[in-house]
């Protein structure tokens, strides 16, 4: 068996249903096109509407997964309890929820205004909580247990310039994952974070 063909098979993710927010584009769709490859029903969760239905639709022909798309504001608790309603109601159950919708804006510390604070927080961390939260309680409710994967940052630990809000939130981030990993594995819901390396995110010249 090929390295290939092994790796798919230990990662089979048949019947399963995978909610990745910000999957319009980017990181998300990336995550999107890999768990739809490995035969996922994969809804798309994004602002983006556009983009968001264009990669909906792109996923379709990877897997036998049906792909969904979602407009969806993670900042918005109410906004992330429908979401998980319209999963449930359109694909039958919730297995893996990727958190991965995320905004990096730079600013100098000295300029960060309480709008662009608040922003970056209840997308990256707010938004992290609450979709969990509801996420986790349909995952009970199922009583199969899930999965639930954070998309942090290296920022979180190692920061460089700029980015006060959020490496606070990825900062955040990865403690609510360990906080959570903890409070919900008697329930077999599986909380876990991965720290992505900045790539293509650098700070403006100044
Ligand atoms: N790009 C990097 O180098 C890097 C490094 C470390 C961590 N990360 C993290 O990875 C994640 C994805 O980063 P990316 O580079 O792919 O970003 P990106 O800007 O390319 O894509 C982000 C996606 O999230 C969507 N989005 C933004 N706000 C949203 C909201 N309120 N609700 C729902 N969707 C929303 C956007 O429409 C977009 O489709 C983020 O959490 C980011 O912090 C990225």
């Amino acid at each position: 068996m090929s390295e290939m063909a092994a790796w798919s098979e230990l990662f089979d993710f048949r019947g399963k249903v995978a909610v990745v927010t910000g999957g319009a584009a980017g990181i998300g769709e990336g995550i999107a096109r890999r768990l739809a490859a490995q035969n996922a029903s994969v809804v798309v969760a994004d602002v983006d509407e556009a983009k968001g239905r264009a990669t909906s639709q792109a996923i379709a022909s990877l897997g036998p997964g049906r792909p969904l798309f979602v407009r969806t504001d993670v900042s918005d608790p109410a906004a992330a309890r429908e979401l998980v309603a319209t999963t449930v109601h359109e694909r039958g159950r919730l297995d893996l929820l990727v958190n991965n919708a995320g905004i990096f804006p730079f600013a100098p510390a000295l300029d960060v205004t309480p709008e662009l604070w608040d922003r970056v927080i209840n997308i990256n961390l707010r938004g992290t909580f609450f979709l969990t939260q509801a996420a986790a309680r349909q995952m009970k409710a199922q009583g199969s247990g899930g999965s639930v994967v954070n998309i942090a940052s290296v920022d979180a630990m190692h920061p460089t310039g700029q980015l006060s809000p959020y490496d606070a939130s990825k900062g955040g981030v990865r403690m609510l994952t360990r906080s959570l990993a903890v409070e919900l594995a008697p329930l077999g819901i599986r909380v876990m974070r991965s720290l992505r390396a900045r790539s293509r995110r650098r700070a403006p010249p100044r």
